[in-house]
């Protein structure tokens, strides 16, 4: 009778910490042994020549989701996580969104079904608060981070999605009673909306004035009046999406005196700019997202920043939208920049992206890409214990990857619904080859053996990054902020 239900044999094996020679035994779904002649197992992969990582945590991705305008993702949660597994990720969060006027709970609920039905990975879910009304804040949100869901997460823009500063006050508050982290999209609306509305008068409607639509200042502003909020509170953020240097300067000044801000950026603000937006006809408005790519001075500042660690992940922020009038035409054939969704696809690519910049071409070492993609996630969303890393009782999660391997990425290599890769055309070097989670061999050579359905939910609260930093006074002090707060 074998030890080991599988072995992953003789790979180089990588952590956030190290890289060895080592083989992998698991049992039940966890790691059961690493060393070497670990003996028999029911089943082995040949990882000789190859190297081993931790299975990818993508902590930022829209699937099956309603957007800000109306019109719903492209993908199922079958797709989106048939792409995420093929690229390398074994564990995503995606939001249970709620817009104004739904029931949080019942919401939280049909997200569930359709997670359960569909997914491959392993999921954990965001609770996005668009109406925090006092049953949302005193007796859903309660129940509902109990039930597991530590993190939640606002948007400061989108007409219909927004919350002003005084619910973000709200929101930062019951957070902190509840021990949950606070995810937000910062953009200043005004600004935003000043802009498309000028923009729009004079008749620059193309996809590319999206870009111009978002002034680059409009993300530092928000960032700022956020973390001045945060710190009023004493509750830790975590910002998406930074697209420019000012953001992550704002962050790292933050982070310099001690604010407990966290922060990601995406694929999309590392690897393209603003001229992407820039194709004939209505092409651009596949690249259209929010905030939009930016300038290749900020793809640099953005790179330091993560090497830095102000940044301390690299989200893919995958919000799929057909290139149809199902998607990206959903209000016609001739949208005004403003009328076309915001998002791209990105949950296969990310992965890849990050490995070849990293990994291949020697922008950092192989145990930044691990921290960046998988450890610092997992430790950030308080999934720790489980995902993130290889070691002794944590789940089994593991990518291997064919370091020499070459690709080109076409539309078609995608398995995710959207019908369009943003990186059409970019050849990475590195690719993952088989993918297992939790045990089992879910991408063999490249292809899909996951079934829908097997993923499993992974109930967290907020965890240590959540924990206020307990830097301003607990008792009344009228000269500091949170006892002030209490009154
Ligand atoms: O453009 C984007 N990123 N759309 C998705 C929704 C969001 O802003 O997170
Ligand atoms: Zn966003
Ligand atoms: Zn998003």
């Amino acid at each position: 009778m074998p030890t080991f239900d599988l072995i992953v044999r003789g790979g180089s094996v990588a952590t956030a910490v190290d890289v060895m020679r080592a083989d992998i035994a698991i049992a039940d779904g966890k790691v059961a042994a690493i060393g070497h002649d670990l003996g028999d197992a029911r089943a082995v992969v040949d990882a000789g020549g190859r190297l081993v990582t931790p299975g990818g945590v993508d902590s930022h991705c829209h699937i099956e989701q309603l957007s800000a305008m109306g019109v719903t993702n492209a993908d199922t949660f079958e797709t989106a996580t048939a792409s995420a597994a093929l690229g390398g990720t074994t564990t995503v969060i995606p939001f249970a969104c709620q817009h104004k006027g739904d029931d949080l709970s019942a919401i939280v609920r049909d997200y569930h079904a359709l997670a359960g039905r569909g997914a491959i990975v392993d999921y954990a879910l965001h609770l996005i608060v668009t109406d925090p009304t006092p049953a949302t804040l005193t007796e859903q949100l309660p129940a509902l981070v109990k039930a597991g869901h530590g993190s939640i997460k606002i948007f400061m823009t989108y007409d219909a999605m927004k919350v002003d500063d005084e619910q973000v006050l709200d929101i930062l508050l019951v957070a902190r009673q509840l021990g949950a982290m606070v995810c937000a999209h910062a953009e200043n609306h005004g600004m935003i909306k000043w802009m498309v509305q000028r923009l729009l008068d004079r008749g620059y409607t193309a996809p590319k004035y999206h870009a111009v639509s978002h002034p680059r200042g409009s993300e530092a502003e928000a960032f700022n009046r956020l973390i001045a909020m945060s710190e009023l509170i004493d509750q830790p953020i975590m910002i998406f999406h930074v697209s420019t240097a000012e953001g992550a300067a704002t962050i790292h000044a933050a982070r310099g005196r001690g604010v407990k801000v966290f922060a990601e950026t995406c694929p999309q603000y590392l690897f393209l700019t603003a001229e992407d937006l820039d194709k004939p006809g209505m092409e651009g408005a596949k690249w259209c997202c929010s905030p939009p790519p930016r300038a290749a001075s900020d793809i640099e500042a953005l790179w330091q920043a993560l090497a830095r660690g102000d940044l301390q992940t690299v989200t893919s922020d995958h919000a799929p939208f057909s290139y149809d009038e199902k998607g990206k035409f959903a209000n016609g054939p001739n949208p005004t920049f403003k009328q076309i969704p915001n998002g791209m696809p990105g949950l296969q690519a990310r992965m890849p992206l990050m490995f070849d910049a990293i990994v291949s071409q020697g922008r950092m070492d192989v145990t930044d890409f691990v921290r960046i993609t998988a450890t610092a996630p997992a430790q950030l969303y308080n999934l720790a214990d489980r995902k993130g890393s290889i070691a002794i009782s944590k789940d089994a999660d593991l990518v291997v990857w064919d370091t020499e391997r070459e690709v080109t990425l076409t539309d078609d290599l995608m398995a995710d619904a959207t019908g369009y890769t943003p990186y059409v055309g970019r050849t990475v070097k590195g690719w993952p080859e088989t993918v297992v989670r939790r045990g089992e061999v879910i991408v063999a050579d490249g292809a899909l053996t996951g079934r829908a359905g097997s993923g499993e939910f992974l109930p967290r609260g907020g965890g240590k990054a959540a924990e206020p930093t307990g830097r301003t006074a607990a008792e009344f002090d009228p000269a500091r902020n949170f006892g002030a707060v209490l009154l």
